[in-house]
């Protein structure tokens, strides 16, 4: 997704922009840019489409020490509005090459607007952002922040811009509605970026801006207005534990961070769960408890909805408790039946995603109960919710999610033995899950070691252009996250089908160029199973089998992945290693950038 990152400093020059946008290439984009302006009205503009590389080959790299002040911008795109152009590049001018705007987010009337300015200005691009520009120049009125407020009162959001006058180069006026926002100082500048993660080595704290918040950043100062009153604002401090991003001996992030599970899991048990009296030691989910919850809607997108969908599997199996989940972006246009005896949880890895943001927010406005589960500190959903639990899962930093998802299945779980707990979950059986879930990290180090034949399988397998994943019941959230994994990586085709569904109708696709994952663990509708694939096989499909290690029943395959022997609850974890790696081998057979799936970004921060 887009990002910004600016600064007014009198230090340093082009060379940190472009680290600062190496450092965020993981968000996705199409095109980036460096400008700055100065005090003595000098000026710098470079662009450049497709990667940073492209961007840095080009620039100036003297890295000089000025002696005023100057604001200094970086921005990468991620085509929303308009083709992968240079014209449709920011910053965005105004037509007389006055004001310039950089833009995150989308402007939902740009249309009309564009409509009406069309009458006195040009335009140039494709992009809903050009309109800010020729908006600002519409309105200036002598003063910035005057011009600025009646900007956007005229907007329907989302936004962060920030605006620069080349009249007035010691300026910077920023505004945020949706899209997230941090300044901080740091040396003499004043600097602000749009995502938390940037701030890593460069700030010790920072203040976190709210929407409808303005900024002014004057030479190496700034004041944030609220209703166009100064305010102050409190600073947070950087956690001693703050992570750079880093890929220690691994090719790709993506691999490192699959790595990284088992101790993943760990920390999201750590301190929730009493291992010597197997019991769960957690105030949140306490407190949850004493709550008189009759159902639960977990709201959430991508691979975190997944996660989601075997929460709503286990829920579904033993609690009792009427659960619904739903895509956030679906949700957010439903009709809305608020329920105050329905606990509402919002499960996102970034706590950035605008659809689920939304969601929580339309929840909370007609006070529901609504609960968080998150990766990212200070991210907008972890500053929202009324209850939460952390991942502590450490930043995770490329497209695809992996990791994350781990964690998220960790925290369901507890949440969901701590509410049967309440109801009728047998205090043994329950003591004989949370034993069991404690072998998992060992259990996924053991994975990890299988990796060359998970290798040689992707060897043999990206042949293929089109995959079945299939699955029954509780496994439906696993092999939906493994497809989705599969096709965000390789670009290949893959559906993902209730192995009692095929023959009413995917049977019809049946060739043995079509091969088909069957994932069917031991567990009590693994007979059932058996029998539709046999029904598959002895149409001469190809089946590469996931189950449980030593299972003797299971004759009939072309190759096997065995996942450990576990609690049939916790099934669901155990195909996940052996098929992201299986996916990110055919990747990487097929040439792909893992790291950096094709049209995809990390936070969706638009809708
Ligand atoms: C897939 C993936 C996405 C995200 C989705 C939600 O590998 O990464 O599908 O899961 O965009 O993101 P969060 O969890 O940040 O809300």
């Amino acid at each position: 997704m887009c990002w910004i990152f600016a600064y007014n400093w009198k230090g340093n020059s082009i060379p940190l922009l472009i680290d600062w946008l190496r450092n965020l290439e993981y968000r996705g984009y199409d095109s980036a840019w460096v400008f700055w302006v100065n005090t003595s009205w000098k000026f710098y503009l470079e662009k450049s489409i497709w990667k940073v590389s492209n961007l840095a080959s080009k620039v100036d790299h003297s890295n000089s020490k000025n002696t005023i002040y100057t604001n200094w911008i970086a921005h990468t795109r991620w085509a929303t509005h308009g083709k992968v152009t240079l014209e449709n590049t920011h910053p965005h001018t105004s037509n007389n090459d006055r004001f310039y705007i950089v833009h995150n987010g989308i402007i939902e009337n740009y249309v009309e607007l564009k409509e009406e300015l069309s009458k006195k200005y040009s335009f140039y691009s494709e992009t809903d952002s050009e309109v800010i520009a020729k908006l600002v120049d519409d309105l200036y009125d002598w003063d910035i922040k005057n011009t600025l407020e009646r900007l956007i009162k005229k907007l329907i959001w989302a936004y962060a811009i920030v605006l620069i006058d080349k009249e007035h180069p010691d300026t910077m006026v920023w505004a945020k509605l949706g899209s997230p926002m941090i300044v901080w100082l740091w040396k003499d500048g004043v600097f602000l970026s749009s995502d938390i993660n940037a701030i890593n080595n460069v700030a010790d704290e920072f203040t976190i801006l709210e929407d409808n918040e303005t900024v002014i950043v004057e030479n190496g100062k700034y004041n944030v207005y609220s209703l166009w009153e100064i305010i102050n604002k409190q600073t947070e401090k950087i956690a001693d534990d703050f992570e750079i991003a880093d890929k220690w001996d691994f090719e790709t992030f993506t691999e490192k961070e699959i790595h990284e599970v088992p101790n993943v899991l760990i920390n999201a048990l750590k301190g929730r769960i009493n291992f010597e009296n197997k019991t769960i030691t957690n105030e949140t989910l306490e407190e949850l408890n004493t709550y008189d919850i009759d159902s639960i809607e977990i709201i959430a997108s991508g691979s975190s909805y997944f996660a989601g969908v075997v929460w709503w599997g286990w829920f579904k199996e033993l609690a009792g408790i009427k659960t619904e989940i739903k895509i956030s972006s679906e949700f957010l246009y439903e009709k809305f039946l608020p329920s105050t005896s329905t606990l509402y949880i919002f499960i996102s890895q970034s706590g950035e995603t605008a659809d689920v943001r939304e969601s929580l927010k339309m929840v909370q406005q007609k006070w529901c109960l609504t609960f968080w589960i998150v990766n990212v500190v200070w991210s907008t959903i972890a500053r929202m919710a009324d209850m939460w639990l952390y991942s502590h899962s450490w930043i995770e930093v490329w497209v695809a999610s992996t990791k994350n998802i781990v964690w998220q299945l960790a925290v369901l779980l507890l949440i969901a033995i701590s509410m049967w707990n309440k109801r009728d979950l047998q205090n043994f059986e329950a003591k004989h899950l949370i034993e069991k879930i404690w072998e998992l990290p060992n259990l996924f180090k053991e994975q990890l070691k299988n990796k060359e034949h998970y290798k040689s399988l992707a060897k043999k397998y990206s042949k293929y252009d089109n995959f079945f994943y299939l699955w029954r019941n509780l496994m439906y959230g696993t092999a939906a996250e493994c497809s989705l994994k599969l096709k965000e990586l390789s670009y290949l085709h893959a559906e993902c089908y209730s192995t009692w569904e095929l023959k009413h109708w995917p049977l019809a696709l049946i060739t043995p160029d079509f091969p088909c994952i069957a994932i069917n663990p031991k567990w009590k509708l693994r007979d059932k199973t058996i029998s539709n694939i046999k029904e598959i096989w002895a149409r001469n499909w190809t089946i590469l089998w996931v189950i449980t290690q030593g299972d003797t029943l299971i004759d009939i395959y072309d190759d096997i992945i065995e996942i450990p022997d576990s609690h049939e609850l916790l099934n669901p974890f155990l195909p996940l290693i052996p098929l992201w790696i299986f996916s990110v081998e055919i990747a990487k057979e097929l040439g792909k950038d893992i790291d950096k799936p094709q049209n995809l970004a990390k936070s969706v921060t638009v809708e």
